[in-house]
């Protein structure tokens, strides 16, 4: 690796000025050249699994805005997607599943390793098409969801508020959810050790909505399942840092880092920068501007940048979003973001 990657020196404790910038879903809708290639591939799952396109997609944001990290373009489902659940996604509506049922996750924990990989084979092809297409300082990230998460589409079989369906799961039949958590952990962690291997270097772990669980629930749901899957990567790659990102935690956020013993911390907007800077102190921190902040664009997005880099720039900051840009978003308001950070100074 001849050129520095400042995004994997930052996960890995490094205070880089001004701060490295990506944003959650820079490859999305809001971008007019993201639209022509999904339309261009029919369905969303097709541009998944197409390696030419998803190539396509995931450097259009690298091209217009130079991020300094590359986030791969694929989606969250594709895991149980390739553990033979059905899965379609609808304009408008999001994902749909059939709901899964108590009696039909001793079926996963069966699916042959070797076909799991082949259906997912054409994710592991885009991510070493980008490590070859990618300037190389460009960080390249790979990521999957968490299994609470994951679990929490499989359960209800569509996006739901607050999750009630798999709670009501979890507090009901506690057996079968965290035997449903257990294979998603182990499945998870072989398709992020996959991506490492085609040149990942780096991985995230999406716990969506992370948010929604008490305390017990957290511990059982969030943190054991990510810190198993955290264990088994580390196994096979000590050094490849490892983001969590358990969305809407609140104060749960603050030992998540050493109790699943991820690298670095995805923070949402509605963490304190207070307590954003007291958790910088163990590590990396990444995210916090709110999205509609970048929507709206003008003084809300100006202060709210200036906000963050006052607050968190002297130690290890990954500049992002809390959560992912909006299709309504302006793309000149991206352009001044990465402006306004990568002409920060001190
Ligand atoms: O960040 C990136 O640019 C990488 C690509 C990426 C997508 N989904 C593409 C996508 C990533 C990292 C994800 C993760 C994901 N997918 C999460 C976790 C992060 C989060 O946003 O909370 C979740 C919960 C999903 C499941 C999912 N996929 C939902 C709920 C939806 C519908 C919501 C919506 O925005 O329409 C999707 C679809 C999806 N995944 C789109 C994109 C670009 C939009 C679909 C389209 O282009 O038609």
């Amino acid at each position: 690796m001849a050129e520095k990657r400042i995004v994997l020196d930052v996960l890995k404790g490094e205070t880089v000025f001004p701060p490295p910038i990506w944003m959650m879903r820079q490859a999305g809708r809001y971008l007019p050249e993201y639209r022509a290639t999904r339309t261009e591939a029919g369905s969303f799952l097709d541009l998944c699994y197409n390696p030419d396109l998803a190539v396509e997609v995931t450097l259009q944001p690298i091209r217009r805005f130079d991020f300094d990290a590359s986030i791969l373009f694929s989606d969250i489902l594709v895991v149980p997607h390739a553990l033979g659940r059905d899965l379609r996604f609808e304009e408008g509506r999001g994902p749909l599943m059939t709901p899964i049922a108590a009696g039909e996750i001793a079926a996963l924990e069966e699916v042959d390793p070797a076909s799991f990989h082949a259906h997912l084979e054409p994710v592991y092809e885009t991510v070493r098409r980008l490590r070859v297409e990618l300037p190389g300082k460009t960080t390249l990230l790979g990521f999957c969801g968490a299994p609470w998460t994951v679990a929490t589409y499989m359960i209800a079989g569509h996006g739901t508020p607050d999750q009630a369906p798999a709670r009501l799961f979890g507090f009901s039949d506690p057996d079968n959810m965290a035997r449903l958590l257990d294979v998603l952990a182990e499945r998870s962690a072989e398709y992020l050790i996959r991506q490492i291997e085609a040149g990942a270097d780096a991985v995230q772990i999406f716990d969506s909505w992370a948010g929604v669980l008490d305390e017990a629930a957290f511990e059982a749901y969030c943190v054991r399942p990510v810190r198993k899957m955290v264990e088994r990567i580390r196994a096979r790659f000590p050094e490849t840092p490892v983001i969590g990102f358990p969305r809407g935690a609140g104060s749960l956020y603050d030992d998540y880092r050493a109790r699943t013993g991820v690298t670095a911390l995805g923070l949402d907007w509605s963490v304190p920068l207070s307590q954003a800077k007291r958790l910088q102190r163990d590590g990396a921190v990444q995210g916090l501007l709110d999205p509609l902040r970048l929507q709206a664009g003008g003084r809300a997005l100006d202060e709210g940048v200036e906000a963050i880099l006052h607050a968190l720039a002297d130690g290890p900051l990954v500049f992002n979003l809390g959560h992912g840009v909006t299709p309504q978003t302006p793309v000149e308001s991206v352009e001044r973001m990465v402006r306004l950070v990568k002409e920060a100074h001190r």
